[in-house]
């Protein structure tokens, strides 16, 4: 089963997050300086009739990278071509997608940093002069041709700005890192998906939510959603503490929000490697995930929360995971009925 709080895409979030994710800028809500900023250039950019600035958008998944590109072309006017990093194998993948372009289009290319590095250095280009330089034909009679391009606003998103090479980075006049969300911005989300969804739910609850969500919309709206259905269940007419606390115990979601893989990864590292350091390899093998689903889906809130440190020797179980836990700090030395 797809854990429920996973910060990346699943399947059944589809349909939901059309309906729900907001389109402009005043819906968007939280990352105060991100947005303040954007609207900014947003409005010179209007005023002196030029294409916006380069956009990079970075941060874990599900803090809203995809909605504020897509925002970003609708405050701007102008039409949004997508592209993610990986689908972009040939250059001629990219000249088929800056050539239906129109002036001024946002161009969102999503997972940018998993583009072949050949396909970012055409980008340079592109996105510097608005040419376009390929070879085209293979060896003895290939040769290389210049397209002129309309000016138009790069948007990339990414979960790692530090796997793009630093010339691409350094074409972006903007780069806006997105940040966890506070209890209180999230449920404001909650609230507010609550009404598109034409499903109540009470403050406490909501705020009950909100806590759980791993300070990340896109979990926030997941678990509603699945709250959702117990209530609808349960004959009740609006979300209350109560079918809330029911449907979480049942979800495994304990108070903090962590479910079964933050268990068995904090466990890991305190039993089996007597709470670090322990490298990420090693941690990989032990609990059976990959090191980039540690490092950029399961990680980064264990961080953000205080349970785990990242020493230069590898990760380290803190007091809090002990506690939270509920396993004795000894120095090493203890033994418990975990299994
Ligand atoms: N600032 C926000 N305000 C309201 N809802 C948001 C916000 N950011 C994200 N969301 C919701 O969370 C979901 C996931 O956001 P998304 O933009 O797909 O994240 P990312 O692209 O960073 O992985 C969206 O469907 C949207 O409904
Ligand atoms: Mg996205």
């Amino acid at each position: 089963m797809e854990r429920v709080v996973s910060c990346e895409e699943i399947k059944d979030d589809g349909v939901m997050d059309n309906t729900i994710r907001p389109e402009v800028l005043d819906e968007y809500i939280g990352q105060a300086e991100v947005k303040e900023n954007i609207r900014v250039f947003i409005e010179a950019s209007k005023i002196r009739k030029e294409v916006l600035d380069h956009v990079l958008l970075y941060g874990p998944p599900g803090l809203g990278k995809t909605t504020l590109a897509y925002i970003i072309a609708r405050e701007l006017g102008v039409n949004i071509k997508t592209a993610s990093g990986p689908s972009i194998e040939k250059s001629g993948d990219l000249a088929a997608i800056l050539s239906t372009l129109e002036p001024g289009d946002v161009l969102f290319i999503d997972e940018i940093h998993r583009m072949p590095r050949y396909i970012e250095e055409i980008l340079y280009s592109a996105m510097e002069d608005f040419t376009l330089d390929i070879i085209i034909g293979s060896d003895g009679s290939s040769r290389s041709i210049k397209i002129d391009l309309p000016p138009f606003t790069l948007v990339g998103a990414t979960t790692r700005a530090g796997d793009l090479s630093s010339p691409l980075r350094d074409r972006f006049g903007i780069i806006a890192k997105l940040k966890f969300y506070t209890e209180e911005e999230l449920k404001e989300i909650i609230k507010r998906t609550s009404r598109v969804l034409s499903m109540p739910i009470s403050d406490e609850a909501a705020l009950e939510l909100a806590r759980r969500s791993r300070g990340t919309p896109r979990v926030a709206n997941r678990l509603f959603k699945r709250v959702r259905d117990f209530a609808l269940v349960d004959k009740k007419p609006e979300i209350d503490l109560e079918v809330m606390n029911k449907a979480l115990e049942r979800l495994k979601v304990d108070k903090a929000g962590l479910d079964e893989t933050d268990y068995q990864l904090l466990r890991a590292i305190i039993e089996r490697f007597n709470g670090g350091p322990v490298g990420i390899d090693a941690l990989s093998s032990s609990i059976g995930e990959e090191t980039s689903t540690i490092e950029d889906v399961i990680e980064p809130y264990l961080l953000q929360e205080g349970y785990l440190k990242r020493t230069s020797r590898g990760r380290m179980a803190t007091d809090l995971a002990y506690k939270h836990l509920n396993i004795p700090y000894q120095n090493g030395l203890f033994s418990t009925d975990f299994n």
